[in-house]
């Protein structure tokens, strides 16, 4: 019998998200939406690595926090407001997902199909893709479609209902058409809400963006607006705009502000998850620590950390990892880790576990031989001070520019006090990137950016690279310091998630003495 529901043909760990989360955070949704209005979802593009193999699929974060569904050529609907089926049923969210397949199953794994999803999931209304193809959910009858712009990343893979043809009857029932830009709509929007009085103004507002974008320059009714030499003629078109703006009843800013609002600030169930994925990375950097050598080249470093992850259970990384010895740490995303022998340089080791969907972000920088040289403590000092100086700006109520200001400050400074620059403006040339994001299930997690609130979780991560040939005396060259922690934001203060992973520069030299499991780990020597 090969369709075995819950059955343990594919043992799975039982510590996911539960689908009570999955169907509060839908429920959340649904009131954020306007009245009449509708949200559609798709699920992730499988992405083609080469020939007939894929790369790894990865759900989209959006799909994954609303549904838990983990498969590739699905759609997720919720709707504002009850519907009635044709038999009577009331409904206000449907599920469409792959449907099962023995010969596809047995190359690729289980798929949870309709029953699945309903005894699993906890949908009560699930189709497979093909019922989408041909349902008759009439998207033009709703005030509001809202929905997430297309990638144009996803290529037809001759599936029955793969994601291609998904997209593709959703163009169809919505009128969508490939110019579609959404600031177009809110600049038409503008002029709908413009008083006339004020009509001017707006006009000379209008034209600075359509100097900025060639598709809304070409657009008639706005460069008409912004060309009108009276009132009259810009009420005319105004008239002209609102009838237009009728046949838009599809959006993308309504979608992207409530999943923007929904997962910056995360529940009892996500922190679970979060802090385990971050406290795996912590272990990770702790273990390498103790392992490093200069013998060992960057793959092997990267693959130590990784390894832990997967000890834990971690599924995945939460993004490329970064290993980059001396100079290489100066690049900021490097992930070549290519290096044959990390030598006697600081190593910079920017890594994530992915933990059932939530990954950490953390880095460390530690001298490969054990011992920082003077000139390498100086460096890192500051930028473990501007860290400091971050984390405690972190708190309830602080702008989202807080930590990387008191950061910078403190960068600034004592890069001065070393002769390293000569005025503050000089820093950016040394510490180029921002200081924080949110995390969550992305590592550049979605959220407002703005003052921060309880129950958020972002990253505070300074940093000081001095590439060869740097302005400034070259004994400070080739050393990259960053040092990134991951920072739940509460009502008491900043609580560092992060902080197994030694982190001064003492307590740094401290662990590497200490001997590693991997010290006993020989392997044959290969010709
Ligand atoms: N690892 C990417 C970042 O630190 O933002
Ligand atoms: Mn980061
Ligand atoms: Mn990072």
């Amino acid at each position: 019998m090969l369709f075995v529901i819950g059955g343990n043909a594919q043992d799975r760990p039982t510590d996911f998200l539960s689908a009570d989360f999955h169907k509060q955070r839908r429920e959340a949704v649904r009131t954020m939406l306007p009245a009449n209005s509708v949200a559609v979802f798709f699920a992730n593009p499988v992405r083609n690595r080469s020939n007939d193999v894929d790369y790894v699929y990865h759900q989209d974060p959006d799909f994954y926090y609303l549904t838990g569904y983990r498969e590739p050529n699905a759609v997720l609907i919720i709707f504002s407001d009850f519907q009635k089926d044709a038999a009577g049923k009331m409904y206000n969210e449907i599920l469409y997902v792959q449907e099962r397949n023995s010969n596809a199953e047995q190359w690729e794994g289980k798929r949870l199909g309709i029953v699945g999803a309903k005894e699993q999931l906890g949908f009560e209304m699930v189709f497979n893709g093909e019922a989408f193809l041909m349902n008759t959910i009439d998207f033009k009858s709703f005030d509001v479609v809202t929905f997430f712009d297309f990638k144009d990343d996803y290529r037809d893979t001759g599936g029955r209902a793969d994601l291609f043809d998904l997209i593709r009857t959703f163009k169809i029932k919505t009128d969508y058409f490939s110019n579609y830009n959404s600031t177009k709509k809110e600049l038409y929007t503008m002029i709908k809400s413009t008083d006339i009085a004020n009509s001017a103004n707006v006009a000379q507002v209008l034209g600075r963006y359509l100097n900025d974008d060639d598709d809304l320059k070409r657009d008639e009714l706005l460069n008409a607006f912004v060309k009108a030499k009276n009132d009259g003629l810009r009420a005319e078109i105004k008239e002209r705009v609102s009838v237009e703006l009728k046949s838009y009843n599809f959006d993308t800013n309504v979608i992207t502000e409530i999943m923007n609002k929904l997962r910056e600030t995360k529940t009892p169930e996500e922190m679970v998850l979060l802090k385990k994925a971050v406290e795996i990375s912590a272990v990770g950097q702790l273990e390498v620590m103790k392992a490093m050598h200069p013998n060992m080249s960057e793959t092997e470093i990267q693959g130590v950390h990784e390894y832990v992850y997967k000890k834990y259970g971690a599924e995945y990384e939460g993004y490329p990892s970064i290993v980059g010895g001396g100079a290489n740490g100066c690049i900021l995303h490097y992930i070549e880790n290519s290096k044959p022998k990390v030598g006697n340089d600081l190593v910079l080791m920017d890594l994530g576990a992915e933990y059932h969907g939530y990954t950490a972000d953390v880095t460390r920088t530690i001298p490969a031989n054990g011992t920082f040289t003077k000139e390498q403590r100086q460096i890192y000092d500051i930028v473990y001070r501007a860290q400091e100086a971050g984390i405690q700006a972190s708190v309830v109520g602080a702008s989202f520019q807080a930590p990387g200001d008191a950061a910078k400050k403190v960068i600034a400074k004592e890069l001065m006090a070393l002769g390293i620059i000569n005025n503050e403006a000089e820093a950016r040339t040394y510490f180029p990137h921002g200081t924080s994001h949110y995390l969550g299930l992305d590592v550049h997690d979605k959220g407002t950016y703005t003052a921060f609130k309880p129950n958020t979780v972002i990253t505070v991560e300074p940093g000081i690279y001095i590439p060869e040939g740097s302005n400034c005396d070259e004994k400070w060259w080739g050393i990259a310091v960053r040092i990134e922690d991951d920072i739940l934001i509460t009502e008491n203060g900043p609580v560092n998630l992060s902080a197994m992973a030694p982190r001064t520069a003492d307590a740094i030299e401290k662990v590497m003495k200490q001997p590693s499991p991997l010290d006993k780990f020989v392997l044959p020597k290969l010709d």
